[in-house]
């Protein structure tokens, strides 16, 4: 019945658990406070009057206010982590995450015997910072952000996971709070929306901070800043990987071909996300004299 309603209400899934059954049955759960992954094991669990009281009103304001379902619970699952997440931040989704999580991924593109030091730019909720923390176990990592109020999100969770002895949080314009600093892997899901595609967007996506996904007219704003600057901040064996979403790739490629950016496949298809290293983005900035403008060698 639940599936049926948020089906009916036509509501958008992308930034939540992907269908109307999985959201109902999380919802539920959420609820009934069991573990979501063992939904099969509690199938005839009592709902108690009360329970089904609280879990129509969730249901009532995932449809009538198209609050995403993480918001209505203050938690999402990342890269096998439980985070806190509230309307201050991003909802997260990186696909970096899917790096993280296969043994063939990122563990294989940066191994752990040359990262001492990482930068997650623009960190949000923290979530891949503390992943990386964890992938990493004995790098420093810094995670940074220009919104206070997301900082103060990654703050709880680098709490809840004890992590405040390897993980830094920073409050920083992109790299203007960091210098001086140097990293041997940055990663960054920055905002890269294009602003027409942003108005565009369903409900559920507005109720997302507006600074977690405009990227300015073409998507590019920060991403440019991002190539243009990082290069200052990468140790001479150091790599950037950034994700721009599948819309912001293609205008990325049409805008710079000579960066040749090295876009990482996934099990779906697409990319999205690229990797360059320090040597690459120097060679490609001299290429592409509009982003290289003004960089130290
Ligand atoms: C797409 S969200 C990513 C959050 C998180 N890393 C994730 O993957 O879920 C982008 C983040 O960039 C931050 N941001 C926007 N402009 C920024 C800037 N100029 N400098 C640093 N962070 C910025 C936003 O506050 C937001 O938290």
């Amino acid at each position: 019945m639940a599936t049926r309603r948020l089906l009916g209400a036509k509501l958008c899934f992308d930034n939540g658990l992907q269908t109307a059954e999985a959201e109902a049955e999380y919802l539920l759960f959420h609820v009934l406070a069991l573990p979501f992954e063992e939904a099969r094991r509690y199938q005839n669990r009592q709902v108690t009057e009360e329970e089904a009281i609280k879990f129509l009103h969730l249901l009532e304001q995932r449809i009538q206010k198209r609050t995403p379902v993480h918001y209505l619970t203050n938690e999402a699952f990342f890269a096998g982590l439980r985070l806190y997440v509230d309307e201050r931040v991003l909802i997260p989704r990186s696909r970096i995450e899917l790096l993280i999580d296969d043994p063939e991924g990122l563990a294989e593109l940066v191994p752990a015997s040359g990262v001492k030091n990482i930068l997650d730019l623009c960190t949000g909720s923290g979530c891949l910072a503390f992943a990386l923390a964890l992938l990493y176990p004995d790098a420093r990592v810094d995670g940074s952000d220009l919104s206070a109020d997301a900082l103060a999100v990654a703050k709880i969770n680098q709490q809840r996971l004890k992590l405040e002895g390897r993980v830094r949080l920073v409050q920083s314009d992109l790299f203007a709070g960091l210098q001086g600093r140097k990293y041997d892997l940055i990663v960054s899901n920055p905002p890269y929306v294009p602003r027409s595609t942003l108005a565009k967007l369903p409900t559920e996506f507005q109720r997302e901070p507006a600074l977690a996904l405009d990227g300015g007219v073409d998507g590019l704003i920060l991403v440019e800043n991002i190539l243009r600057q990082a290069v200052d901040h990468l140790t001479p064996h150091g790599c950037l990987i950034c994700e721009v979403g599948d819309e912001t790739e293609k205008i990325l490629r049409n805008k710079y071909p000579g960066l040749f950016l090295e876009w990482l496949e996934f099990y779906f298809g697409g990319s999205g996300v690229f990797m360059i290293d320090r040597q690459g983005l120097w060679q490609g900035l001299g290429r592409e004299s509009r982003l290289g403008m003004g960089v130290s060698k």
